[in-house]
């Protein structure tokens, strides 16, 4: 599975990077509001810093718009992904963009018959929003299962990015249900590796090396 940061914070995403298991990054309106910085600058600095995939979102609402700002986007690197909404402007962009082999990712997708849609209009990436589902008492990784196993029974060629994850058990689900991608918040990505017992038996370990004779 490959690991997606979901922030437009730089610090974070190079922090990650030297982690060494970072896959690519996704951003949206709200990450990049959270800067506070001009977007473009920002933008810039995440594609020097990161060679996978980086989702760039557009806020155009017409098919045209959206078109026209996906393939400004795309000029700005090779591993740029047009972020696209789940709406019908957002499907009829989408299929223009994959016949110029521009790539898409489509966002805020809610259920598996959105999920369908997307990857009949050739979406690269779609991304069921999980954290947001479970927010209102849903079932977000229910969706995702659902997803994956209509990909499989008609072979899209979409891949399943889980987003809004809130947690690292929306991570170990996504993995065991076969998810392509997780993108996760920094602060989750750290919770990934720690566990109460790996620094016990670390404090342990460094207590008894003190016994051993020199
Ligand atoms: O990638 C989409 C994600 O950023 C949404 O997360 O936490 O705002 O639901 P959240």
């Amino acid at each position: 599975m490959k690991l997606f940061i979901d922030t437009a914070d730089i610090n974070e995403i190079r922090e990650a990077n030297k982690i060494g298991v970072l896959d690519g990054v996704t951003t949206n309106p709200t990450l990049a509001a959270r800067t506070g910085r001009d977007f473009k600058s920002v933008a810039a600095e995440i594609l020097r810093e990161v060679d996978g995939p980086v989702s760039l979102e557009v806020l155009s609402l017409d098919t045209a718009g959206m078109v026209r700002e996906a393939r400004e986007t795309a000029k700005l690197g090779d591993n740029v992904v047009v972020k696209i909404p789940m709406t019908v402007d957002g499907l009829k962009a989408v299929r223009e963009l994959d016949a110029d082999d521009v790539k898409t990712n489509v966002t805020l997708v809610f259920s598996a018959s959105q999920a369908v849609l997307a990857a009949k209009a050739g979406a690269t990436y779609v991304s069921p929003f999980v954290g947001r589902l479970d927010d209102i008492s849903e079932d977000g990784m229910a969706l995702v299962e659902q997803i994956i196993r209509i990909y499989e029974n008609y072979g899209y060629d979409s891949e399943v990015i889980v987003a809004s994850i809130r947690n690292p058990m929306h991570f170990v689900k996504a993995a065991l249900i076969g998810a392509d991608v997780c993108t996760l918040p920094f602060s989750v990505i750290k919770q990934l590796s720690q566990h109460p017992l790996t620094d016990i038996g670390m404090a342990r370990f460094l207590e008894d090396w003190k016994k051993v004779p020199k």
